[in-house]
């Protein structure tokens, strides 16, 4: 690799130990270097890539981690089959701007003996939650790990996975934690569907039809724009869409409130579209924002 792009490093630095990564990042900040942090489970792709992107234009050090968090899995199964290609996401993280890739093992992120969780209530316990029961305690357990390694930075984050985001933010905020917390756009394929590691273990027939999620997605954005606000109608409208589609077995198809996800009746304010569905044992989720317009309401003059 040739490129002098990544604060004028060469090579990425490879950190396997946390401590390692600490002081290292400790000295740049004396030095009044930013940090801008990505944190990764690997099987890196373009969502991945715009997230590092992104740091690399803001920051002077970009720090990219790859741990696959056992403890965010409910199934041994979704665990063994997570994609890894560490050379593959070394080179590309690396590609993309990072300087410093952080590979720790499962023994440096759990050591034995180490026993606590972090728990963020109620966001935790609904939607992705419901249906993978322990997930977000594995991920806000890891996140703040990791945020307590790389210490005060910018940390970006997809709005691929909006519940994970939101509750992030909460942790961040509740922990006052040193973090600012960046929110970038879903990356798309032509036919609308979200980037996500999990695609390429969809068969070519599952991939074809994944492209369903964003239309119906794209359908209940349209009836609002339309005049609609009765959620469930939405709804409605976006289960029917999935309910067509005979490789798809849907999960939820739902619109919350951004900010705190309540499912009001009556759509205001800021909304997500949010739908989950398996294809095989292939597990997909996808969202979008929708700004209710406060004119236009159906009825209304
Ligand atoms: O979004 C992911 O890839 C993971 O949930 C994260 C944030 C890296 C924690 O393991």
């Amino acid at each position: 690799m040739t490129t002098t792009s990544n604060a004028g490093v060469i090579a990425p630095e490879i950190i396997e130990g946390a401590e390692e990564l600490s002081s290292v990042l400790e000295a740049a900040r004396m030095r009044g270097a930013t940090i801008g942090f990505i944190p990764t489970m690997g099987a890196l792709h373009q969502g991945h890539t715009s997230l590092i992107g992104r740091a690399r234009a803001e920051c002077y050090h970009v720090v990219v981690s790859i741990f696959v968090n056992p403890t965010q899995f409910n199934s041994q199964n979704d665990f063994d089959k997570y994609p890894r290609d560490i050379d593959f996401d070394i080179e590309t993280a690396f590609e993309a701007g990072a300087d410093y890739i952080f590979v720790p093992s499962v023994q440096e992120m759990y050591p034995k003996d180490s026993a606590s969780k972090v728990v963020v209530p109620n966001i935790s316990s609904i939607f992705e939650g419901e249906s993978r029961p322990g997930h977000f305690e594995g991920v806000a357990t890891i996140v703040t790990k990791l945020f307590s390694i790389v210490g005060r930075c910018k940390a970006y984050f997809g709005e691929k996975d909006f519940q994970q985001l939101q509750l992030v933010r909460r942790l961040v905020a509740d922990l006052h934690l040193p973090i600012e917390i960046i929110a970038c756009p879903t990356v798309r394929e032509e036919d609308g569907l979200a980037l996500s590691s999990r695609n390429q273990r969809l068969s070519l027939d599952e991939r074809y039809a994944a492209g369903i999620l964003f239309h119906a997605l794209t359908q209940g954005r349209i009836l609002i724009e339309q005049g609609e606000r009765s959620r469930q109608v939405i709804e409605a409208k976006m289960q029917e869409i999935l309910s067509n589609e005979p490789m798809a077995t849907l999960d939820y198809a739902s619109v919350i409130s951004a900010d705190n996800f309540l499912q009001l009746d009556t759509l205001a304010g800021e909304v997500r579209l949010l739908i989950a569905a398996n294809f095989g044992d292939v597990r997909l989720i996808d969202n979008i924002g929708v700004t209710v317009p406060m004119e236009n309401q159906k009825g209304q003059q």
